[in-house]
């Protein structure tokens, strides 16, 4: 069991092994006092963990309800997020009471983002169940739901009390979201860490998870620390992302965000490279390591779709937008391109 302590606008921890899901109540009343607890969880996840999570919070005093939500993005919606604002009321959650995210990213956004909200804040806590989750969007508070213009532009920063991440429950995924997870993990690699990327060239991710996820939030964490509104450092986090977010609006959401982001960090290291914004070629790097992980380095659509995609990322000022390039290995920076050059840059880095 691994503890990494956040200290961001709330101090929280992340708990990471195996056997933590049903010791949830009993480590949630370690820093809470028993209350009414609404869990948020999808259709599928619910049904493998559900009834696991209610028994320990009741044997731990906890009174539940329960949200459920029909799996995938398509549910990250307003839609959504006031479903929950108007059960969370008819179940009678109060200010002290608590909101806990059982499942993915696609759960934990909302659930997190409808806990920023409710009563003007409730508690949250996080029980991340895909490898994306426990890697990445568990830790640091960004919660969002999707907008029809793109993706998670309606959110908050909100940072949970606590986030359990249970090892155990990636035991039930399919090998294909295990590898959308992968994606983020060698996204820290490329962007903070040379000696972890070189260890996920030589290692298979499954056999070494624990470790893995563990590395990857302190990763974040030492970034959250940092700057946990996003004014500098933490943009290196979008690695993969503008491009990626494009991928995925494209493609209506049918190409998920972890494999979306394998092709964005493609994209972006290729484009960088031919339009000379820097002098090595990290698709040498990037595509060997992605293929070993059985994730996608390409995607149908054309410069221009993606350009206009990419008009509405969140990372976009008046005329400019951010984007992240590798630098040296293990590490990115932090460029501005113009709207106009953006296009280009797509069309250089898709071949
Ligand atoms: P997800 O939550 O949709 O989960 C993927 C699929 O796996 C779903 O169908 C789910 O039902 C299923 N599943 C989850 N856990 C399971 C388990 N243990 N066993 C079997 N099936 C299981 O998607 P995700 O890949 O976890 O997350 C993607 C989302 O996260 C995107 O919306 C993305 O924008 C968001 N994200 C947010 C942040 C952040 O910082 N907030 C960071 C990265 C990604
Ligand atoms: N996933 C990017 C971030 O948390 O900033």
């Amino acid at each position: 069991m691994e503890t990494v302590r956040v200290s961001a606008s709330r101090e929280y921890d992340v708990i990471i092994g195996t056997g933590i899901l049903d010791t949830a109540g009993e480590r949630i009343k370690a820093i809470k006092k028993p209350c009414r607890v609404c869990v948020v969880s999808d259709d599928t996840v619910f049904a493998l963990y559900g009834e696991r999570l209610r028994k320990s919070l009741e044997n731990s005093g906890f009174s539940v309800c329960e949200f459920v939500f029909p799996h995938g993005e398509e549910s990250k919606s307003l839609e959504n997020f006031g479903k929950i604002q108007e059960f969370c009321a008819e179940n009678s959650i109060t200010r002290t009471d608590l909101i806990v995210a059982l499942g993915g990213g696609v759960t934990g956004d909302l659930a997190g983002f409808a806990a920023a909200s409710y009563l003007r804040g409730v508690d949250f806590v996080g029980i991340p169940t895909t490898v994306l989750s426990m890697v990445d969007s568990s830790v640091g508070g960004k919660t969002a739901v999707n907008l029809k213009a793109g993706k998670n532009l309606c959110g908050a920063f909100y940072q949970p009390i606590l986030v359990l991440a249970d090892c155990d429950t990636l035991g039930t995924l399919p090998h294909e979201t295990f590898c959308e997870g992968c994606a983020e993990i060698i996204k820290y690699g490329m962007i903070l860490d040379g000696e972890f990327l070189e260890f996920l060239q030589d290692n298979s991710i499954s056999d070494n998870i624990e470790k893995v996820v563990k590395r990857c939030v302190e990763i974040k964490r030492d970034v959250v620390n940092r700057d946990e509104f996003e004014n500098g450092d933490r943009k290196l986090l979008n690695f993969g992302h503008t491009i990626g977010h494009a991928v995925e609006k494209c493609s209506n959401l049918k190409i998920s965000h972890g494999n979306a982001v394998a092709i964005g960090m493609v994209i972006a290291a290729r484009g960088a490279y031919k339009t000379g914004l820097i002098s090595e070629d990290f698709t040498k790097i990037l595509l060997p390591v992605l293929k070993a992980n059985d994730l996608p380095t390409e995607c149908e659509f054309s410069a221009d779709e993606l350009y206009r995609a990419a008009l509405s990322d969140k990372k976009r000022s008046l005329d400019t937008i951010s984007l992240i390039v590798p630098e040296k290995f293990g590490l990115c920076k932090i460029v501005k391109v113009s709207v106009e050059e953006l296009e280009t840059f797509i069309e250089l880095g898709l071949k």
